[in-house]
């Protein structure tokens, strides 16, 4: 069951005085306000369209409003503006009804809606970098949050699993054996090692880079031993990967992992239909697609290559096969590929190719879901002092060694399994919140001193909120959490209560320009309105009905924070 937003409500409230009036196209536009408890902008433009003053119009849709609704008070303010605020019975109904809806009463505007998300694409055979963690980090909560609105989601993990540096690879490993094991770390030392070994020899020996050619030429023509020994190492690097995964706790699975290698066979087609709809044409030999806005620095158009000279297929065409069969055969109804910025002009061009090629219709939204660098502490991309790629596991671990520093000085009673446990909850959590607290086309620092600071705008800091809270309604032994609408509300409690009401509108925020920052800087606000609430109005002590709506407001703000914390696929633990 969905419990409306007072924002939404409100917006009725407004729209159908405004209707009354003949004023039927006003849209309200409701938001918080610092004057009242919301105000309504949207007599302005209204007013502007019909040349009367909006002050005049404003005045007459206060007048319009039924005096025994949820409108405490109206007034008008500035150029035309309508302040209102609600009852204290309106709010304290909103606060029972959340409580008692499921789902807090957030609805599921996503309900029917197929989004395909492309995030994570790690690279077979090289060690997973922080561009690979934010993509996995952010993809990760937008699946969350579209499958909590409702949404049916289509993970696609776009594993780099094919090209010509695995020719390169498997010849290397053909000449050099080496065993396997099975220890996942040294799994990847090893691939790492091959990697490099193989491209240095490939760089030096021409000889061999002819023997790397033919075998690429041989993995592609499906040649038994080959293709064994490409296996092989996808099958190596996919435990690592599924060992990362693990450890962030993100949803993830083997099943999500669709390869480029798995459109292999459709590419010959894509360039066919391109080629036959006249959006590609040969140019030098190489079958492009050319824009009329993609230009190099010397004026020279800049093609999407589809087909390479040599009649090798690319990066572009495997991300054309993909998504014709995203829309095609799983019936996308939008297309969403969290990678980094520095792509942008590729998937500008591969939007515009399908749509071009009648396989991305205007009715589904393909979106590049953008995001910034991860810089070192030296304001440069984030690389080891040896100019190394960070990796990944090893950040991880030291989040999770700095979390169990702090969660000891915090609680030294708590040992063993329990304090590693903790440890692991707020160091994934620290990483997991300093990541998408940015707003993610910006670059940022990582930095793990300040991302597992106890206050501050941290995860740390939401996950202590949380216990807080937790702890309150243990000290209260269970005692009912029951709303007496009848009671008056102070300040600090009518603030709480607007806060937690919009969790649900700041979803959809959220969504509608898949940002989850929104939703980080919303906990991070209801967790400060919380803490001045629980200064002002003392809970345990007071009488009721106070009591009863007080310890109401502890509970709803823990669940809020335990669901919104969840969304960002961070752990909320009852204790710290
Ligand atoms: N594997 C690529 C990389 O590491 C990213 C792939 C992005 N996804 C896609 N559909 N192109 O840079």
């Amino acid at each position: 069951m969905t419990v409306p937003s007072l924002a939404s409500s409100l917006s009725d409230t407004v729209t159908a005085a405004a209707a009354r009036l003949g004023l039927p196209d006003l849209a309200p536009q409701v938001r918080r306000s610092e004057h009242a408890d919301f105000q309504a902008d949207g007599v302005l433009a209204a007013a502007r369209l019909l040349r009367r003053s909006p002050r005049d119009v404003a005045a007459e849709v206060v007048a319009a409003l039924p005096a025994d609704g949820p409108v405490a008070a109206a007034g008008v303010a500035g150029p035309g503006f309508v302040n209102l605020d609600l009852t204290d019975r309106a709010l304290l109904a909103q606060l029972a009804g959340r409580l008692a809806a499921p789902r807090l009463g957030v609805g599921t505007p996503e309900a029917g809606v197929v989004t395909v998300i492309d995030y994570s694409q790690p690279n077979i055979a090289k060690e997973m970098h922080v561009g690979h963690l934010r993509s996995t980090i952010i993809g990760d909560a937008l699946v969350r949050i579209l499958e909590h609105l409702g949404g049916t989601v289509v993970r696609r993990n776009h594993i780099g699993d094919w090209g010509t540096q695995f020719g390169m690879l498997i010849q290397y490993q053909v000449e050099h054996p080496a065993p396997q094991t099975t220890d996942d770390a040294a799994t990847m030392r090893r691939l790492a090692t091959l990697y490099r070994q193989a491209r240095s020899e490939f760089d030096a020996d021409p000889a061999f880079a002819d023997r790397a050619r033919r075998r690429v030429v041989a993995l592609q023509a499906g040649d038994p031993a080959t293709v064994a020994a490409w296996r092989d190492i996808v099958a190596e690097s996919t435990r690592y990967f599924t060992d990362v995964y693990d450890r962030l706790g993100v949803r993830l699975t083997g099943a999500d992992a669709v390869g480029e290698s798995a459109y292999n066979t459709a590419l010959p087609d894509v360039a066919a239909e391109l080629e036959r709809r006249a959006v590609a044409v040969t140019s030098d030999g190489a079958l492009c697609v050319f824009f009329d806005d993609v230009r190099g620095p010397d004026g020279d158009p800049t093609p999407l290559i589809v087909r390479k000279r040599d009649g090798g297929f690319g990066y572009a065409a495997t991300d054309l096969a993909a998504l014709r069969q995203r829309v095609a055969e799983l019936h996308a109804d939008r297309l969403l590929y969290v990678v980094d910025a520095r792509q942008a002009l590729h998937f500008r061009m591969v939007f515009d190719t399908a749509r071009r090629a009648g396989w991305l219709p205007s009715a589904v939204p393909a979106v590049h879901v953008a995001f910034g660098t991860v810089l070192g502490p030296d304001g440069r991309p984030f690389k080891t002092r040896a100019g190394d790629t960070v990796r990944l596991v090893d950040l991880l671990t030291e989040a999770v060694d700095r979390a169990r520093e702090v969660v000891a000085a915090k609680n030294p009673g708590l040992t063993g399994a329990a304090l590693h446990e903790r440890a692991r909850q707020v160091g994934i959590g620290a990483v997991k919140y300093a990541d998408l607290a940015t707003g993610r086309t910006r670059d940022y620092t990582y930095d793990p001193q300040r991302m597992l600071a106890l206050t501050g705008n941290t995860g740390v800091y939401l996950q202590y909120a949380h216990a807080r809270v937790r702890s309150i309604l243990a000290r209260a032994g269970g005692a009912d959490a029951t709303v007496d609408p009848t009671a008056a509300l102070e300040p600090a409690e009518r603030a709480l209560i607007l806060d937690l009401d919009a969790f649900a509108d700041t979803l959809t925020e959220v969504v509608a320009g898949y940002e989850p920052h929104r939703l980080c800087a919303y906990l991070y606000r209801l967790a400060q309105t919380f803490t001045a609430f629980y200064e002002r109005c003392p809970v345990l002590r007071a009488e009721q009905p106070w009591r009863g709506n007080r310890l109401a407001l502890c509970r709803l703000t823990g669940d809020t924070l335990r669901i919104g914390l969840g969304l960002l696929g961070i752990d909320a633990p009852d204790q710290l």
